[in-house]
């Protein structure tokens, strides 16, 4: 296994080829798309991705277009995030939003580009190694980020605008707006490498709580975070009146719940047969991080 800057390194090296890989995209719509990718995200998913793969014995080559369609169709959800009709956003990743640069229209296609760009590569992937290994990461990708998954969350946290927030509702939308890709990361990775369906599970519960904290965290951070640090403003969810965790339990419950699901995700490991000291090490940066 690799450090998270070597995974992140490995990923940022693979994104653009990948995309470019499937073709000749038509120059403003690969200029949109490879704009957002290129952005800089902190590359959670993809990492998680790769080392769940290696922890369990599988080959980072093959994971490798797993991993980059993931973080396509992250990207994309940001983007899509970010215009008018949903969170309104100008700055994301450090640099104005998509559709400040390429205008709605582009930013709705690239957005869409990106979601299509990541099933190509991930079937092509999967018919090239005729193995039923990529076809479970895959399938496990796409319902992750899909209408019973991330799409269903945002649909929840858009309806969810103005209404008094309750811990079920909060919590819905935390588990599919975002813990959904990270159970994703850590089902796919591990599916490649062929780990068994228990361990698959405890990757995913792993994951879901890690989930949890994570959007605790962007909660919290939207309130209490710095806009250059994150690359991203910060206000906009009282602006919006968005069902929270902050809404919910103020900041001191906040951090006590972050730091009571990163335990959790901790202790979802025990059962694995690997060593997941970088499983746990990432999670206990958590509920510190700045951005
Ligand atoms: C932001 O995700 C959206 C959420 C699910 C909270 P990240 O905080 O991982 O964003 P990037 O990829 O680093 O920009
Ligand atoms: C976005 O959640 C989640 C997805 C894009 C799936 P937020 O709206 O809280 O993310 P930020 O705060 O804009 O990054
Ligand atoms: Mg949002
Ligand atoms: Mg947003
Ligand atoms: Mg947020």
């Amino acid at each position: 296994m690799r450090t998270f800057d070597e995974y992140r390194q490995i990923t940022e090296e693979a994104l653009i080829p990948m995309l470019s890989s499937l073709g000749n995209i038509p120059s403003p719509l690969f200029d949109a798309m490879s704009y957002s990718l290129k952005a800089g995200g902190k590359r959670i998913r993809p990492c998680l991705l790769l080392a769940a793969c290696e922890m369990a014995g599988g080959k980072l080559d093959e994971a490798l277009p797993f991993a980059c369609a993931l973080e396509m169709i992250h990207t994309y959800s940001l983007i899509h995030d970010d215009l008018p009709a949903m969170d309104n956003d100008d700055l994301r990743r450090g640099r104005p939003t998509n559709h400040k640069v390429f205008g709605e229209n582009l930013a709705i296609l690239a957005g869409d580009g990106l979601l299509n760009a990541a099933a190509e590569l991930m079937a092509g992937a999967a018919l090239k190694t005729g193995s039923i290994r990529a076809v479970r990461a895959m399938e496990s990708i796409m319902r992750h980020a899909g209408v019973t998954g991330m799409i269903a969350g945002q649909t929840a946290d858009v309806t969810g605008e103005g209404k008094t927030p309750g811990e079920e509702e909060v919590r819905y939308i935390h588990l599919h707006k975002t813990a959904d890709l990270l159970e994703a990361s850590m089902e796919a990775g591990l599916a490649l490498a062929g780990a068994g369906d228990e361990q698959i599970e405890a990757g995913r519960a792993y994951a879901m709580h890690l989930g949890l904290a994570f959007q605790m965290t962007d909660d919290l951070l939207d309130v209490t975070g710095n806009v250059d640090a994150m690359g991203k403003s910060t206000g906009k969810d009282s602006e919006q009146n968005k069902m929270t965790w902050v809404a919910l339990k103020g900041i001191e419950g906040t951090e006590k719940d972050a730091g009571r699901e990163v335990e959790t995700a901790i202790g979802a490991l025990r059962t694995l047969p690997w060593n997941t000291a970088f499983f746990e090490r990432f999670a206990e940066s958590l509920p510190g991080r700045d951005k």
